[in-house]
């Protein structure tokens, strides 16, 4: 027997009407605050995302997919999408014409230990709004991460938020903790100590427990935000409480990328057992210029959609579309049926043609199939031009058929 592979999984059923649902929400929203699709492809050269994302992250040092392809070039599966489509609309010259508004869905892929709501293939969707630098595209797009949450029905979240400040505040702000965490070397995980010198910031995200203890006492960043930092963070949160954007400032979150400057921000559960992020996202000055763009900056957030399925399993229900079955009693009936069945087809009712085994056996598979109405076809109905209307998965006991002319189906269906 053949398994997918580990960490990736198949969805179908309500797995993949879940996904259906959250993806025509969220485009729903892009649409509305102004955004286009974009499409770009699955691998991108490893150069893209070691400029990018950064050598020392997590994501680009342990869990990328990399392989050289036939031609000997280092191709990698795509972790994130924000390094490809900045890297497309440099390509594309769509930053000669700013502001540029993006999203995007599809799939990622980290090599990670998999776990719950944690997989090696998963999927996001995500903007990028790229040539507006201002605390209010930062505000419409924290509000937009809002919107798509709420639109599927999940309320219980919350926005964690910081700034991590231009060049100058963090540069200031790295000094202060290579000072503060050298004085607590011995005791920093070993991955900690090889940070620390090659990328200090990386540290306050160890999930290692003592690191994190340490980190806790450490100085934080907005202490060290210069003026003009401070001004443009105060100014994001004045205007997320403007929006009655639930948001709250946790001093310590650095995001797990290093192209973020200024506002970055997670959405996370407030209830529920399930703590982990469902998105993430915040504001990048350099990244295109990093692919040889404009000098602009851009800000943008990723959804995780799995998480969010994950979420929802409580609460969902499957799409309430009516379904009719189209039943022949026995093959002799099938040409009327299979007619019928165009016919309601043609007029844009959802319909199966069922027409395999006997009787019970058809009632079993448009049962199976989620066919709330059965238009059952035998030789006496047809013979008097009639075809028995069956009422499925109907609590109610008394009326579950009823006799209709077959010129009348349509017209009946279109009214229920
Ligand atoms: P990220 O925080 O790395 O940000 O990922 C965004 C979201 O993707 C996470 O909050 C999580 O819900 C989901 N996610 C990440 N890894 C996994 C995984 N292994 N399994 C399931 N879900 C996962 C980014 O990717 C940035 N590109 C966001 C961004 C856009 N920043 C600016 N623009």
């Amino acid at each position: 027997m053949f398994r997918s592979v580990r960490g990736m999984k198949d969805l179908y059923g309500r797995e993949s009407d879940k996904f259906d649902f959250i993806l025509s929400n969220f485009r729903r929203i892009g649409e509305r605050y102004g955004f286009g699709m974009i499409y770009t492809p699955l691998l991108e050269y490893t150069e893209v995302f070691h400029r990018s994302i950064g050598d020392e992250t997590d994501v680009v040092s342990k869990e990328m997919y990399t392989f050289l392809d036939k031609g000997e070039e280092s191709v990698t599966l795509r972790p994130e999408g924000t390094a490809g489509v900045i890297r497309s609309i440099v390509c594309e010259h769509m930053d000669q014409c700013l502001p540029v508004k993006l999203m995007y869905c599809g799939e990622m892929f980290r090599y990670d230990r998999p776990q719950k709501g944690r997989f090696r293939q998963f999927r996001q969707f995500g903007i990028e709004y790229v040539g507006d630098k201002s605390p209010y595209t930062d505000a419409i797009t924290i509000a937009i991460a809002a919107d798509c949450v709420r639109s599927i029905g999940l309320f219980d979240f919350k926005i964690s938020l910081n700034s991590l400040g231009d060049d100058e505040s963090r540069e200031n702000y790295t000094k202060a903790i290579v000072k503060y965490f050298s004085r607590h070397e011995e005791r920093l995980s070993e991955e900690s100590r090889a940070r620390l010198k090659k990328n200090p910031l990386r540290i306050l995200d160890s999930k290692n427990k003592q690191d994190i203890e340490i980190c806790s006492m450490a100085p934080i960043l907005l202490d060290y935000l210069s003026k003009e930092s401070r001004v443009y963070f105060n100014r994001v949160c004045s205007l997320l409480e403007d929006y009655s954007i639930n948001y709250e400032v946790n001093n310590f979150l650095v995001r797990g990328l290093d192209y973020y400057s200024h506002t970055a921000f997670e959405i996370l559960p407030t209830s529920g057992s399930y703590r982990e992020a469902l998105g993430g996202g915040g504001r990048y000055d350099k990244l295109l210029s990093v692919f040889g763009g404009q000098d602009a900056s851009g800000i943008g957030f990723a959804i995780g959609i799995d998480r969010l399925m994950l979420l929802m399993d409580d609460f969902f229900v499957q799409n309430e579309r009516r379904k009719v079955a189209v039943v022949p009693v026995s093959e002799d009936e099938n040409p009327i049926a299979f007619s019928i069945f165009r016919d309601l087809q043609h007029c844009g009712i959802t319909s199966e043609f069922i027409h395999l085994g006997n009787l019970a056996k058809k009632m079993k598979i448009a049962d199976r199939l989620g066919c709330d109405i059965a238009i059952i076809l035998g030789e006496n109905e047809i013979q008097s031009q009639n075809a028995t209307i069956k009422f499925m998965n109907t609590r109610e006991t008394t009326n579950k058929t009823k006799i209709i002319r077959i010129s009348d189906i349509v017209n009946f269906l279109r009214s229920k």
